[in-house]
């Protein structure tokens, strides 16, 4: 049964998997509405990409000001919680969510990865692939638990190193993937094809 997502996408900077999925609503390959878009840095580009949307609320809530991080992201979860979503997409948030704001929200918090986890978790995933010397790595779209990028997995795809590849190059392409599969995964989730066991995620996956 699809259902339409109420989505909070939460984001940091250049908003490419943002733009992915407001095109992929626009288009109708997505039944979802995007209730807001949460920015903690005032001057990231996703808030302009949100703003030509024009359709949702944009919410810009940085960490100054606050004593702790715990504070922080309490304040976060309350602002989030506030536009009662579904599914909160993270794509591009730069911070990790400690148990303040994860345990708020249950089983609603999805992220993708610029690299096959387990390997390659945190900040420059692609360059720790190369610099590693990996001949494929890729991307994933995983459920957010309180760790950084240890949550159950959703989606993968893979991408190959090449021998010219640098970090850009190699980002580009597995950017690509990553537009579609954030896309997929949502999708996946709207139509109730997402089910988990204990660790595990199982998927009616039936192609792109
Ligand atoms: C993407 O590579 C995503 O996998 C990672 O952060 C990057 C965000 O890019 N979590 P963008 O802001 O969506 O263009």
């Amino acid at each position: 049964m699809t259902k339409k997502l109420r989505l909070v996408v939460m984001a940091s900077g250049r908003g490419s998997n943002f733009s992915a999925i407001a095109d992929a609503i626009r288009e109708g390959a997505l039944d979802a509405e995007i209730a807001a878009l949460v920015c903690d840095r005032p001057k990231a580009p996703v808030i302009d990409k949100a703003m030509a949307c024009g359709n949702m609320d944009i919410a810009v809530l940085t960490r100054k000001g606050f004593a702790s991080r715990a504070d922080y992201d309490m304040a976060l979860a309350d602002l989030v919680f506030g536009y009662d979503p579904d599914v909160i997409a993270l794509a591009g948030f730069m911070r990790v969510l400690g148990p303040e704001f994860v345990g708020r929200f249950p089983g609603r918090i999805i992220n993708i990865h610029p690299a096959l986890l387990p390997s390659f978790p945190g900040l420059d995933a692609q360059r720790q692939a190369l610099e590693y010397g990996v001949k494929v790595t890729g991307c994933t779209v995983h459920f957010v638990d309180e760790g950084t990028d240890t949550g159950p997995i959703i989606l993968q795809e893979a991408v190959p190193v090449l021998d010219e590849d640098d970090e850009e190059s190699l980002s580009a392409r597995i950017l690509e993937k990553e537009h579609k599969l954030y896309v997929k995964a949502l999708r996946l989730i709207s139509e109730g094809k997402v089910r988990m066991e204990g660790r595990r995620t199982l998927t009616e996956d039936k192609g792109l």
